[in-house]
């Protein structure tokens, strides 16, 4: 006669064992969130080219001094080149000093974000929603708004991508945040960060005339 063999029922877990292994899946479940949170902060947010990224144009993309904004709008940027001309322009407030060279303007109108425009006859921005307008250089020449045009840093680079010149970066208190660079000699290409802007200056005094 055989005996059949009878497996042995496992133990059931003690209250302190389900604790254990609750408290341990926690700590894991924990650890993966911690990991995934740091790999997504890693992560660039916006790829180079795009808005909210650095934007790389060669110098010959850049408009000839004093001439009309080059519009750039996958990007939201007017790209200006103040020359001799727009520095003399009467119009321009007093308050408020410019200098020459390039500049990257947001497009979007500090009074309450609609798509300000160029109008050459005009030879200023002017905003469809209310009326606001600015100059070349950005700054407000009649409101409602109440500021210059937010703008973004720029840098020119060389061949090598040595940085020649750069017009600072916002939040480091420098006064030429985002203002206009003249373009060094050597420079091949300008880079705009658009994800840095530098708010406008206030400005509420008309210029010299609108
Ligand atoms: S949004 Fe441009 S003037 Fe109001």
């Amino acid at each position: 006669m055989t005996t059949a063999n009878v497996a042995t029922p496992a133990a059931p877990l003690t209250r302190r064992e389900f604790l254990y292994y609750v408290w341990a899946a926690s700590i894991a479940l924990f650890m993966a969130e911690m990991g995934g949170a740091l790999i997504w902060f890693a992560l660039p947010r916006f790829k180079e080219g795009e808005f909210g990224g650095v934007i790389t144009l060669p110098i010959s993309d850049l408009p000839t001094p004093d001439s009309g904004p080059k519009d750039l709008p996958d990007v939201r940027i007017w790209l200006v080149n103040l020359g001799e001309g727009r520095i003399d322009d009467n119009r321009q407030p007093g308050e408020y000093t410019v200098n020459g060279g390039v500049r990257a303007l947001y497009k979007i109108c500090v009074h309450l974000g609609c798509l300000y425009k160029w109008v050459p006859t005009n030879d200023r921005f002017e905003c469809p929603c209310h009326g606001s307008k600015y100059l070349a250089s950005g700054s407000r020449i009649d409101g409602p708004a109440t500021r210059n045009l937010d703008s973004f840093p720029i840098e020119f680079v060389d061949d090598d991508g040595n940085v020649l010149a750069q017009s600072g970066t916002a939040g480091t208190g420098k006064s030429e945040e985002g203002g206009a660079l003249e373009i060094p000699s050597g420079a091949v290409a300008i880079r705009i960060d658009t994800g840095q802007r530098v708010e406008g200056a206030s400005n509420t005094q008309p210029g010299g005339g609108i």
